[in-house]
């Protein structure tokens, strides 16, 4: 099932998510859920509370953009640098409106300790493409979007367009 993407600024975007303690048949459904749902919207990474469930679930694909089979699922993940040395890229997101994008300055190599989707430990370690999808899908388990990552003019500009966007279209 396709399942509604959390637009900015909502502010369940906002919150911490909380760790998963066991594996339930309603946990695999919002796996398959939500890849499904980052699919369907050609998207390369997905977190949990990206449509409403504040729990600490990511998956990304960082394969494509033509086409996507590499999925990876992180249960509980945690992150740890490898590579400090910065690296800037341009990110968007699925909850971020107008297909928003703007350089965000990263950090180059990153590990993640998790449980998979059969509930084993997995560690990856990951430079490139896949880090940054990492750093920013565990992001959003902290309640940050990338948007919270870019320079205070371009994110102004971006919140008045908002919100001139949302006064608009409000009934
Ligand atoms: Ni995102």
């Amino acid at each position: 099932m396709i399942l509604d993407i959390i637009q900015y600024p909502d502010p369940r975007l906002t919150q911490r998510a909380v760790e998963l303690t066991e594996l339930t048949d309603e946990i695999r459904t919002l796996v398959s859920d939500m890849a499904e749902t980052m699919y369907a919207a050609r998207g390369g990474g997905l977190a949990a509370p990206q449509v409403g469930r504040a729990v600490r679930l990511i998956m990304v694909d960082a394969s494509g953009p033509d086409e996507r089979n590499d999925l990876r699922v992180f249960i509980n993940p945690r992150l740890t640098v490898l590579d400090p040395t910065p690296v800037e890229d341009e990110e968007g997101c699925l909850s971020v409106p107008f297909n928003y994008r703007a350089p965000v300055s990263r950090v180059t190599g990153v590990a993640v300790d998790a449980l998979d989707m059969d509930w084993n430990p997995v560690h990856v370690e990951a430079e490139g493409l896949l880090a940054v999808c990492l750093q920013h899908e565990l992001d959003h388990l902290e309640g940050t979007v990338f948007l919270d990552h870019v320079s205070r003019l371009k994110r102004m500009l971006f919140d008045t367009r908002i919100k001139k966007w949302l006064r608009r279209n409000s009934p």
